[in-house]
């Protein structure tokens, strides 16, 4: 008798858990693709050994670009220079036709808060890996998520349906902003962040 209550409950619990984990994560998120494939790798590798700033610049006045457009991968894929499936996407579909590249973004943030890239790599010196984690020398694109509630990239909350990071550099809530700011004895106002 016990034994059978035990093994209901049993069952119960890991039937919880298993809608927690897997079933709530599958409908709360939904994925989109990426309009082509990218590899890091092939460009900041040892090959060609590209650095971040020859494609992730600074404006003059400080801002920072971002994705670079396609006239910088122009510069040298006016024409295809390999042979891979990814880089014919990019010379006919996007490159020939001038047509920029749709990129969905892992890290973007909510419209409201303010994020300046040059206080934190020019003034703060922290590297690119402490946020972004190894993106800039992957081979692949991660899978690309998105909040169905508030429409937000899932690389906000971090991949892990706890909150908790399996890696020090996943997830970009607003208590990993103040705690990181508060480390460093920075005394925040929310309008430093929200506009
Ligand atoms: C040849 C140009 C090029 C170089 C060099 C380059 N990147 Fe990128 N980067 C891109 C493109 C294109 C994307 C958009 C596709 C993607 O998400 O990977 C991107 C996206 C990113 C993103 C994703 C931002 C987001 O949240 O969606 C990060 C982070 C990044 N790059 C970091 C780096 C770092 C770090 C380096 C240097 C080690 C680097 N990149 C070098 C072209 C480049
Ligand atoms: C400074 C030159 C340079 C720039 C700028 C550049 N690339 Fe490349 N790219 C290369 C080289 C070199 C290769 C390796 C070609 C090969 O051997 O297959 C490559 C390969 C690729 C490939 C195929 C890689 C694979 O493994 O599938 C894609 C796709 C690609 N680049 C996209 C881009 C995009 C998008 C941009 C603009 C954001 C860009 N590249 C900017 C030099 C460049
Ligand atoms: C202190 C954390 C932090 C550091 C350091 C950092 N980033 Fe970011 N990055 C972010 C955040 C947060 C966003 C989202 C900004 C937004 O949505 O307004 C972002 C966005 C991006 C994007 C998306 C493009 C865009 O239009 O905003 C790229 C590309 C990127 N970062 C590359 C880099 C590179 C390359 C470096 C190193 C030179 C770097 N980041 C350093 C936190 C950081
Ligand atoms: C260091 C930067 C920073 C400061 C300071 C800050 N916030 Fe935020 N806040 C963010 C970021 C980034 C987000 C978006 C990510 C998230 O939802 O955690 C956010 C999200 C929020 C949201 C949710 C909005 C949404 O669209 O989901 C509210 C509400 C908010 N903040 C209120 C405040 C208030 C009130 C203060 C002052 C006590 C404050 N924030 C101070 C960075 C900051
Ligand atoms: C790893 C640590 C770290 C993280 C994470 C971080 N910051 Fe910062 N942030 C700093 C430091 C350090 C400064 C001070 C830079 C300086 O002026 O020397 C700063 C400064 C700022 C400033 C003031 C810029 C200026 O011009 O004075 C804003 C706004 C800001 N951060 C927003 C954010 C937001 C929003 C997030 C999260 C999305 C964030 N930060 C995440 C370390 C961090």
């Amino acid at each position: 008798m016990r034994c059978k209550g035990l093994i209901l409950m049993l069952s119960g619990v890991l039937a919880s858990l298993a809608i927690g984990w897997f079933a709530f994560p599958a409908a709360l998120y939904r994925t989109e693709a990426q309009p082509m494939q990218f590899n890091h790798a092939v460009h900041t590798g040892e090959q060609n050994g590209m650095t971040c700033d020859m494609c992730h610049e600074f404006t003059e006045n400080g801002s920072f670009k971002g994705i670079p457009t396609i006239a910088k991968c122009t510069e040298c894929h006016s024409a295809a220079i390999g042979s891979t499936e990814s880089e014919k996407v990019l010379v006919e579909q996007f490159v020939t036709p001038h047509k920029e590249i749709p990129w969905k973004v892992y890290s973007r943030q909510p419209d409201n808060a303010y994020f300046p890239h040059a206080a934190h790599v020019k003034r703060a010196e922290i590297k690119c890996e402490e946020c972004h984690g190894p993106h800039g020398s992957s081979s692949t694109l991660p899978v690309y998520q998105v909040n169905r509630i508030s429409g937000y990239s899932r690389d906000i909350w971090g991949r892990n349906i706890s909150g908790l990071p399996s890696h020090p550099w996943e997830g970009m809530k607003m208590d990993r902003c103040v705690r990181c700011h508060a480390e460093r004895h920075r005394d925040d106002s929310c309008l430093d962040c929200h506009k």
